[in-house]
């Protein structure tokens, strides 16, 4: 019986501490949060010469909207993603591994001039790392690589 208890006690602490852990969304700050990180990224990527040649041809509203969306559910937040998916947006782009972690540096100096913590930017961070294998096409860490004349970029929004 007291084992039961026990048990029992300890169940309910445990779902407790895990209904009170939010969302990395609502722990980075919610919407606002998430619309300025995306908007100082997209800065950054545009004006880092290791990796901008590749947005040479892309509706720049388009990105800062899908990518938003893209965060947001990612995080947990309570948005729909309506862009495509990983591997269909960067195909035929060339992107070289190099060219992905230029791109992950550069988010992290976005959570480091928010002040993202540690922990919250270590999750976003290992959100970001799986999808390499979608959006990398050239296994080598050269940087600043053309955008080769076969990318079609996606249509710009309505
Ligand atoms: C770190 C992981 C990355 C994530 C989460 C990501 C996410 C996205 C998203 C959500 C879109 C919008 C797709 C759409 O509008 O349908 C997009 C498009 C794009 N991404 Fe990425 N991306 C990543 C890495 C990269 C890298 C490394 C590059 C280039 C160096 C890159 C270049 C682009 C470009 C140029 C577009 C526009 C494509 C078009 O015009 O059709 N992305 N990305």
């Amino acid at each position: 019986m007291k084992k039961l208890l026990i048990s029992v006690v300890m169940i309910m602490a445990l779902s407790a501490i895990g209904y009170s852990q939010k969302s990395l969304y609502d722990r980075l700050g919610g919407e606002a949060a998430v619309k300025a990180v995306v908007g100082d990224f997209a800065g950054r990527v545009l004006a880092d010469v290791r990796v901008n040649k590749k947005f040479a041809k892309s509706d720049a509203p388009r990105l800062v909207k899908n990518l938003t969306d893209f965060v947001c559910v990612a995080t947990g937040g309570p948005c729909k993603y309506t862009g495509q998916d990983m591997k269909k947006a960067h195909k035929n782009m060339a992107v070289t591994t190099g060219e992905f972690n230029a791109l992950a540096e550069d988010l992290v100096a976005t959570l480091n001039k928010f002040n993202v913590p540690q922990k919250e930017r270590d999750e976003v961070m290992g959100a970001i790392a799986p999808l390499a294998k979608d959006i990398v096409e050239k296994k080598n860490n050269s940087t600043g690589t053309a955008l080769p004349k076969s990318f079609k970029p996606a249509p710009p929004l309505k």
